[in-house]
């Protein structure tokens, strides 16, 4: 039903736009979120629950390994209702220490064919504080949470640690983890912060700022996840490695989307980073190199292009322990999730 008739009135409706499509989605999300017997017919038709599917990764209990993907609801919006579809986990973000509007529209292009989507959106979002202002009057969501911070468009890269800092700090009550993302191809510099001594510096104070957060509260530390680009090299990630196992990171996020047009059908000629089908290959190898290098030694979170039970198995196989969908969520449906979640079992 999703493809036959929601998806294709969807894309018709707003002429086409993707973005105007997304926002008039997560109102009605954020809406329903309000109301809980809404949210209990919605997790009865959607939630595919089974002890089976349950998993502890870093210290947190996953009641499913099938998350959604950072980016999509960048301001924490409609965490209930997102939940309530079947997600073992949400990623929120990206949040910035300043409220930005990201880049000029339109900044999201579907290659429907390609079941891929190339967006350049920069990190639009409501700022660190009104965020977590309007979260602490909010019940918490019924899953983990992690919040994915990234650097202001106007913050000059030498303060940029002073940036995730300060929303590390704003969003802590309201994290079950952090993503530490330097990985979107959307904002001036931000890759370069997966080079070794900056990351080295950045996780460094990030992490050091979760142990005392959490020392002086009397708490756990939050685990603190990175991350990367599928445009690294193995030199590269093998740098990425080195910092987060001697800066006692807990997890590897791969991948974010990718600069390359390769898998493509044909190239439309926008800027920004391509997910979907295309990345998936790439994705798959990056989780499996880094599995394999890592050997156990943290877990990581396999991303890009999953779109199928069986794309699923083969992150899985890789060696990912947890896995996060973005892009075949919008075309697939919500159905994807109970789909993965029945192979699993
Ligand atoms: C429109 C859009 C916005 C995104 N925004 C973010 C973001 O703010 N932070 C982030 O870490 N990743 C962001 N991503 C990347 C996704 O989280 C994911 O890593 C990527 O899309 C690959 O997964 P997929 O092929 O399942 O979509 C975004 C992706 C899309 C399509």
């Amino acid at each position: 039903m999703y493809k036959a008739i929601i998806r294709p009135t969807m894309y018709r409706a707003w002429g086409g736009d993707p973005e105007t499509m997304h926002h008039w989605m997560m109102d009605r999300l954020a809406f329903i979120s309000r109301f809980q017997a809404l949210l209990k017919i919605i997790e009865v038709a959607n939630a595919y629950k089974a002890p089976g599917l349950e998993r502890e990764v870093f210290g947190v209990r996953f009641p499913n390994p099938v998350g959604l993907a950072g980016g999509f609801d960048k301001n924490g919006v409609a965490l209930p209702a997102l939940a309530a579809l079947g997600f073992g986990f949400i990623e929120a973000g990206t949040v910035t220490r300043h409220k930005q509007p990201g880049n000029e529209k339109p900044r999201i292009f579907r290659i429907t064919e390609d079941d891929a989507l190339i967006n350049r959106m920069g990190f639009p979002n409501e700022g660190a504080d009104a965020i977590s202002e309007r979260l602490a009057k909010e019940p918490t969501p019924s899953i983990p949470i992690g919040w994915s911070i990234g650097k202001s468009k106007i913050t000059p890269q030498d303060e940029a640690i002073d940036d995730y800092l300060y929303s590390l700090r704003k969003l802590y009550p309201y994290a079950n983890f952090f993503t530490i993302n330097v990985s979107s191809p959307n904002t001036p510099g931000l890759r370069q912060l997966q080079d070794k001594e900056p990351l080295d510096r950045l996780l460094q104070a990030v992490v050091q700022e979760s142990e005392s957060i959490a020392t002086k509260s009397g708490v756990n530390a939050k685990p603190v996840l990175v991350k990367i680009a599928p445009d690294l090299s193995e030199e590269q990630i093998n740098d990425v490695i080195e910092v987060c196992l001697s800066r006692r990171v807990r997890g590897i996020i791969a991948t974010n989307t990718t600069l390359t047009r390769n898998g493509l059908s044909r190239d439309i000629g926008e800027a920004g980073g391509l997910s979907g089908r295309p990345l998936r290959a790439r994705a798959l190898e990056v989780v499996s190199y880094l599995c394999k290098r890592l050997d156990g030694a943290i877990p990581v979170i396999g991303v890009g292009g999953i779109a199928s039970p069986d794309d699923a198995r083969r992150m899985f196989d890789a060696g990912a322990s947890l896995i996060q969908i973005y892009t075949s969520f919008i075309y697939e449906g919500p159905g994807i999730m109970k789909r993965i979640n029945k192979q699993i079992l």
